[in-house]
């Protein structure tokens, strides 16, 4: 049986582990629920909470495994461990590969059988443990417009489960955990995973008599069974993990990895465009010399990618009809798309849209033709939300005529960025096609369908830039991350809630794919925030702008443009650099965040609320050389000061009054 015999900083000295007595003491103890196991079975001594459950066609429901034994791959970095079981022909085979460019660990797992089939109730992707007690851990809560509301949760006791069981990764909280002893943003141990899935997923911390903390990732086995037939395996999504020594430390190995690793290479290098998109001006009222105008209005802006969100297609006036018939509508395009895609371009810009393929408005062609491709259960009244229901993704007649209908759009008209939406959870899993005793696999299969579709575009127009959104932020996964360029992490565009939410999801994922726009729509909380804040709240993550360029004075329009001419020069060091968030409204008067990209620093600074006249605000840096001199300009001045000097004594912000911020650009001189 595998255990786990250390998991933290790094030990150089392999030989000190060759004595593996101390692993031993666990296994004096003849219940396995406290063993430090990589991967245990449902059954057995365990009582708590175990990897997999597999059901044997005899009824047995127990793994037992005779000693391991390994493969190393060719690569030399990607271990397989194979658990044979001591009398049915099936193996669990556990994989280890090492980044260790990035200090991150890449773990999954899967079940073999050459054997009678089994049914697999559970099957996650990783266990870890970690020994003694007195853990917290980081996750998420949130909805629709509220995602990535940081919290901590105590492990003393019990269990804590964090999960989906919605079909899609969801608001409610993250596949990842990073647990601690009271770390903060510079120092503290931080062990922390991150699974790759857009689907139902399960992560468990349990505390086992506090002994020791038992952590499990993976598939959620809520309504989860999968048939491994002879001669098959399963495998389970895979997993990131790592240790860091500070919050500060583990964003800087998640975002590097993400950037070098999982995005889709033919596109991760080049910085993402400032986008526009009418969503918050027109809504689903588009047409065609509407568009044309604001194009013209984001293009005299500095914009570099014009988006028509929602309302393009035939019969798409609101949220009751046309999802399912990817065509242009032809009252609203009476020549097509062509034309409003020639004026982009010629102004200048590339070409977006809006797409929600797994959908179906009972209103459209595709559900007259089709009523039975969507979920549901055959002798139900289909559940509806959004006024739509969810397609098959299983079928493949759905995944041709999905990849047909995406893929002659994209021919026959030259879009280079699609927004993937997807606007409701899943509830039915059943299908008039699919034999009942397979509907629960239909969770996993329908996650793995969008995989292929979204595989399948990229393939085919490897150009081509996409962004996940599910209702906002309902897809945010680092599963995702190696499918789209870059998220929509939420709905809610108010500047204040903003960068709590941009604070947040931060912490796990990369800038670079962190939509965030300029809007005046800032009906979440009624709250009216001057353009300069919103503009600087905007220009922390990937540059958008939401309004109505049609409503704008031209004053405004002026200031639009200067801070996109900003926004482009330091573009690189937001979307590439390393982030150090330096202080938050959560706890202080000021929220600061600062970006390093080699010799280029940015900080940006906000003050909400100005108290007793107070104006000026002292901030340390972090991150430099500390014999490098940086210069910058701040009051009128041009200054330089040594990184040392930056780093312990600070510089002292001139902020002021309500809704104040500043962006000040460093430079090693
Ligand atoms: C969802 C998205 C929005 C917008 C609408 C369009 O709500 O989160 O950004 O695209 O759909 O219907």
């Amino acid at each position: 049986m595998p255990l786990n015999a250390y998991w933290g900083p790094l030990v150089e000295r392999s030989e000190d582990f060759a004595d593996t007595s101390f692993l031993m003491e666990p296994l004096a103890i003849p219940e396995q629920q406290f063993w430090p196991e990589e991967y245990s079975s449902f059954g057995g001594l365990h009582f708590k909470e175990t990897a997999c459950k597999i059901n044997f066609f005899d009824g047995t429901r127990d793994f037992r495994w005779a000693p391991a034994t390994y493969e190393l791959a060719p690569d030399g970095n990607t271990l397989c461990l194979i658990l044979h079981d001591l009398y049915y022909p099936i193996d669990v085979r556990l994989y280890y590969r090492l980044h260790t460019e990035y200090d991150i660990l890449e773990r999954w797992c899967q079940i073999c059988n050459q054997g009678t089939a089994v049914q697999v109730e559970r099957c996650c992707s990783a266990q870890f443990s970690l020994p003694g007690t007195g853990y917290q851990c980081v996750n998420f809560t949130g909805r629709w417009s509220g995602e990535f509301q940081q919290r901590e949760v105590n492990l003393s006791c019990g269990k804590q489960i964090f999960d989906s069981l919605c079909g899609v990764t969801g608001h409610q909280c993250s596949p990842v955990f990073a647990v601690h002893r009271g770390a903060n943003e510079d120092h503290g141990s931080i062990w922390f995973g991150a699974l790759a899935y857009s689907g139902n997923f399960k992560i468990i911390l349990e505390n086992i008599c506090g002994h020791m903390l038992n952590i499990l990732a993976g598939i959620s086995d809520t309504d989860f069974l999968w048939t491994i037939s002879e001669g098959e395996c399963f495998e389970a999504p895979h997993l990131y993990a790592g240790y860091a020594d500070g919050f500060s430390a583990m964003s800087h190995l998640l975002h590097r990895f993400s950037l070098n690793w999982l995005l889709p290479a033919e596109t991760s290098h080049k910085t993402l465009p400032v986008l526009y998109n009418s969503w918050y001006a027109t809504e689903f009222g588009v047409d065609d010399i509407q568009q044309h105008l604001l194009a013209e209005k984001a293009a005299a802006l500095g914009v570099e990618l014009f988006v028509v969100d929602d309302g393009w297609f035939k019969g798409r006036t609101d949220s009751s009809a046309g999802l399912g018939d990817w065509i242009p509508d032809p009252q609203k395009f009476p020549c097509g798309l062509s034309p409003l895609i020639h004026h982009v371009q010629l102004l200048g810009m590339r070409f977006g849209l809006w797409i929600e393929p797994e959908m179906v408005n009972p209103e459209s062609q595709l559900y007259h033709l089709h009523p039975d491709w969507i979920l549901q259960y055959p002798n139900r009244e289909p559940l509806m939300w959004r006024n739509q229901y969810i397609l098959n993704l299983a079928l493949s007649p759905v995944q041709d005529y999905l990849f047909t209908a995406l893929h002659s759009l994209l021919l026959e008209n030259d879009i280079s960025y699609l927004k993937w939406d997807m606007n409701r959870y899943a509830a039915e899993i059943g299908s008039r096609n699919v034999k009942p005793e397979t509907w629960r696999s239909l969770w996993h299969k329908q996650v793995v369908g969008v995989y292929e579709l979204a595989g399948k575009l990229r393939s085919a127009h490897p150009q081509l830039e996409m962004e996940a959104c599910a209702s906002g932020g309902g897809r945010v996964d680092f599963s995702a991350l190696q499918y789209f360029d870059e998220f929509w992490p939420s709905d809610n565009t108010d500047p204040l809630d903003r960068l709590a939410i941009q604070q947040h999801y931060s912490l796990f994922y990369p800038i670079k794919c962190m939509r965030s726009w300029i809007t005046d729509d800032f009906a979440f909380n009624g709250r009216r925030v001057p353009l300069r804040f919103a503009a600087h709240v905007a220009m922390c993550g990937a540059l958008g702008i939401g309004l109505d360029l049609n409503q704008e004075t031209p004053e405004r329009l002026r200031s639009l443009s200067q801070y996109i001419e900003q926004y482009k020069r330091i573009r690189p060091i937001i979307q590439f650099g390393t982030l150090y968030r330096l202080n938050s409204f959560e706890n202080t008067d000021t929220h600061i965040i600062q970006y390093v990209l080699g010799n280029r620093i940015v900080l940006f600074a906000f003050l909400q609320k100005g108290h007793y006249g107070r104006k000026l605000y002292r901030c340390c840096l972090k991150g430099l050389e500390p014999s490098s001199l940086y210069c910058f300009d701040t009051g009128g001045h041009h200054v330089v000061k040594s990184g040392a000097y930056l780093m312990q004594c600070g510089i002292l912000l001139n902020l002021h009054g309500d809704w104040d911020s500043r962006i000040i650009e460093f430079e090693i001189s």
